[in-house]
């Protein structure tokens, strides 16, 4: 399966911040906003992801980031040029993804949760249909959400709706067959002039293909959407992390637990940056892991 994380958009809705810096290279408290959605796809065990920017950020991202290399993935990038839609994101990627399935992330969803990894490896082994997962919420309107039958079946998704047939949310996590090429070729810009997700989505939903898992109260799904939420996302990580002394979305870690590089290797990433908190925290990591291992 390859992964897409999708991190344009003109991030209007947060200037001036955004003005002169992607919203999804702002800090999530001690690291920047990609790190958590590329954590993500890397939990799920995917290496192969290519990073859509916009053309004016992706120098910044590639300094970020690099190729991947360092994480024992591999990264690559492409523009979007206009912020037309998330399921461009299948068209732009579609030499990436070739003929195999794919997975997309938006750039500034936060996943966090107890057990996630082994959810997310086996979402990863999807063969055929869509799989979408859902998250309970007190402002349904904001998001696409899901219309579910008695019996709890998915029946349509709505994107922003005025009256909400639920308060499951749809979270920008979305694990595709090979077929989601095609479909987002297949679809017309909506009324806002975007390639709907929730178009593409309903696709599958309508060829009885769609799966919803429900994320439950185990765990997080932030959004940092707005400057609130992007505070609240921030004080999520900052409690946890202090107050466990663990690391939400370290890349160096991810990378050494799922076996991507090595200790050796982890070691010298945080030595390089060691200087920060962050730094310090891959170093103890490896060493604990060398010592453990
Ligand atoms: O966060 C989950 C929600 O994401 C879903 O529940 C909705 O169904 C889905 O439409 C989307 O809603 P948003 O209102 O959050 O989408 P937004 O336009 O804010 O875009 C989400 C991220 O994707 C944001 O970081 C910017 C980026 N983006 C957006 C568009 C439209 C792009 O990179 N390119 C784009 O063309």
């Amino acid at each position: 399966m390859k992964g897409i994380v999708l991190a344009g958009g003109s991030g209007t809705r947060m200037h001036p911040i955004t003005r002169a810096v992607s919203k999804q290279l702002l800090p999530v408290y001690d690291k920047p906003m990609i790190y958590y959605p590329l954590s993500t796809l890397m939990l799920a065990g995917l290496r192969d992801i290519l990073i859509i920017t916009t053309p004016q950020d992706k120098d910044q991202f590639v300094r970020l980031l690099g190729d991947g290399a360092q994480f024992g993935i591999n990264l690559s990038y492409a523009a979007q040029p206009e912020p037309n839609g998330l399921a461009t994101a299948f068209l732009i990627g579609a030499e990436h993804i070739g003929a195999d399935t794919a997975a997309l992330v938006l750039g500034d969803n936060i996943f966090y949760g107890h057990g996630l990894g082994a959810r997310l490896s086996a979402a990863a082994q999807l063969t055929s249909g869509a799989l979408l997962f859902g998250y309970r919420v007190r402002d349904p309107h904001r998001y696409g959400i899901a219309e579910l039958g008695a019996d709890g079946a998915l029946l349509a998704i709505e994107e922003k709706p005025s009256q909400p047939k639920s308060n499951l949310a749809i979270t920008g996590l979305y694990f595709y067959d090979h077929d989601v090429v095609e479909i987002a070729r297949s679809l017309t810009p909506s009324a806002r002039g975007e390639l709907e997700i929730t178009d593409l989505n309903n696709v599958y939903v309508r060829r009885g293909a769609a799966r919803l898992e429900d994320l439950g109260r185990g765990t997080a799904w932030l959004d940092t959407g707005t400057e609130d939420s992007l505070l609240a996302a921030s004080q999520f990580v900052q409690v946890l992390e202090q107050r466990q002394g663990v690391q939400i979305a370290c890349l160096e870690e991810v990378a050494l637990v799922s076996g991507f590089i090595d200790a050796a290797q982890a070691y010298r990433l945080g030595e390089a940056q060691g200087n920060s908190n962050y730094g310090a925290h891959v170093m103890a990591v490896a060493q604990a892991y060398r010592a453990g291992g």
